[in-house]
């Protein structure tokens, strides 16, 4: 078992169970909910008839049986699709029911809320905005929009956000911050940049998202954030060592495609 700082790590469950499961389905996330996961991550696209749907790739030839570009498509069309056979090509003997047209369709963001909402659990939800210049902050409007009618755009009662919105890009993430204050913002970043010497982050982004590379490549950088009061949530963390490597940093946030061997090794599962 790792020796994890005494401080609790959330395992976030990447595009859902997704080693497992094929990504960003129900049966996905499905999985990422019995297996423990404390959040999901998912990431949001506009279709051409302004639907916020989870599907990572610009294109939807890697992961369904259709081609073309989400933005050309409207969710009519995406729903004619299966996302879940691809994956059986790679790993036959782990997918439930991917036959099942209900698990493996195109996921919304709307469908996912609503099973975040009635898990009978608390699950946190880490929502990515994908390409989302190029929409001139419709994504973020229909985004807001949607978090608003579950309840989702203002803390609990209790003080509490339990949906961040994260993004590779700053402009993004502006955005929310300037339409939806409260809900925390993730400033994912993949290279080294010179404002990171001293752990500053864009306006308008509360935690850091770096990836495991730049961890592994920056010893002192988880350091640097949180001592700028920042949380670290790091990505795509799937091999012990580098599970070991966040739990020794004192990371606050693991992004991983297995949660359930994450969990276990933190001394959760
Ligand atoms: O959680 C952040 C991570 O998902 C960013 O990379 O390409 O998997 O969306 P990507
Ligand atoms: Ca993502």
């Amino acid at each position: 078992m790792t020796q994890a700082r005494q401080h609790h790590i959330q395992v976030v469950a990447h595009r859902g169970a997704s080693e497992d499961a094929p990504e960003h389905t129900l049966a996905a996330y499905m999985r990422a909910i019995e297996d423990g996961a404390d959040a999901l991550e998912c990431d949001v696209r506009l279709t051409s008839d302004g639907h916020l749907v989870c599907v990572h790739d610009r294109r939807v030839n890697r992961t369904s049986n259709g081609r073309g570009a989400v933005s050309a498509l409207e969710l009519a069309d995406l729903a004619t699709l299966d996302f879940g056979t691809w994956k059986g090509r790679e790993d036959a003997t782990e997918v439930p029911d991917r036959t099942d047209p209900a698990l493996t369709a195109v996921l919304t963001l709307e469908r996912l809320l609503e099973l975040v909402a009635d898990s009978g659990r608390r699950i946190e939800l880490a929502i990515e905005t994908k390409h989302p210049t190029r929409w001139a902050g419709r994504v973020e409007e229909r985004l807001v929009a949607l978090l608003d009618r579950f309840g989702l755009a203002a803390p609990s009662s209790a003080g509490e956000s339990t949906v961040r919105i994260m993004s590779f890009s700053a402009r993004s993430l502006h955005r929310i911050a300037a339409a939806a204050p409260t809900v925390p913002t993730v400033y994912l970043m993949q290279f080294a940049s010179p404002w990171l010497r001293d752990g500053r982050l864009p306006a308008g982004a509360r935690i850091a998202g770096p990836g495991i590379r730049l961890v592994r490549n920056q010893p002192g950088l988880v350091d640097r954030l949180h001592r700028a009061g920042h949380q670290v949530h790091v990505w795509t963390v799937n091999e012990p060592e580098d599970v070991e490597l966040c739990a020794r940093l004192g990371v606050d946030a693991i992004i991983t495609n297995r949660p359930r061997q994450v969990l276990s090794q933190l001394g959760r599962g």
